[in-house]
């Protein structure tokens, strides 16, 4: 799939400010830091599209971007960072989870995880929740240029061996927002939702 444009529309801090309108939508999640905002620059080729910052916890809101004028890329706020005030993480980790559990638009959830670190408790409980309330999901793995590749490729292996058995199909996706690397792989999963789902 060509990327012809991608602009943002939007920031929403919660489900009842996210726009009205019948785009698909694909979400990015995960961990604070782990790379989401990035994945959006470099799916789109733009470079400061969604903000981006080496401090964790940049993210705050719902960000909506329309891409080929067409769907719906939203950056979501992370989770896992302990430094956000706790009455102010519990209201942006419910704004997520209130988008991702209720929102018609939403077709696919991509699940970013650090591919340097071992399986996370945080991100087999996050995923436990996606299942628990059956939001289909991808997994992408990030920052691959910071290792080797046969590295990454067992930090996968070892993730989908933690996942429960009924997920170790899940797809996956390994990816450098640095070299570009996997992002037709990503785009591919967006495109085969599009071709099987229509609004
Ligand atoms: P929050 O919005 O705070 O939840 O973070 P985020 O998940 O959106 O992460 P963000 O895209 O802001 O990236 C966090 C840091 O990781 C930044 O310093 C990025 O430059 C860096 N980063 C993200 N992806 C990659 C990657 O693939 N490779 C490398 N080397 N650095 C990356
Ligand atoms: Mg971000």
């Amino acid at each position: 799939m060509q990327i012809k444009s991608a602009v943002f529309h939007t920031s929403a801090r919660d489900l009842t400010a996210a726009p009205e309108w019948d785009r698909r939508e694909f979400a990015m999640i995960g961990r604070s830091n782990v790379g989401k905002s990035s994945l959006v620059n470099m799916l789109t080729n733009s470079g400061g599209l969604a903000k981006v910052s080496a401090s964790p916890g940049k993210t705050r809101l719902l960000n909506f971007f329309i891409i080929n004028d067409s769907w719906s890329l939203v950056d979501l706020p992370g989770y896992g960072y302990a430094k956000v005030a706790r009455s102010q993480k519990a209201e942006f980790m419910e704004a997520v989870a209130d988008y991702l559990s209720q929102r018609p638009n939403l077709r696919q959830v991509f699940v970013l995880i650090d591919s340097r670190l071992p399986p996370q408790a945080i991100d087999l409980d996050f995923l436990q929740w996606l299942d628990q309330h059956k939001i289909a999901f991808s997994l992408v793995f990030t920052k691959a240029d910071k290792q080797s590749l046969a590295k990454t490729a067992r930090s996968v292996e070892t993730f989908r061996t933690a996942l429960p058995s009924h997920l170790h199909d899940v797809a996956c996706a390994i990816t450098s927002s640095k070299t570009g690397s996997g992002r037709g792989e990503v785009l591919r999963l967006i495109s085969q939702t599009l071709d099987n789902n229509s609004l």
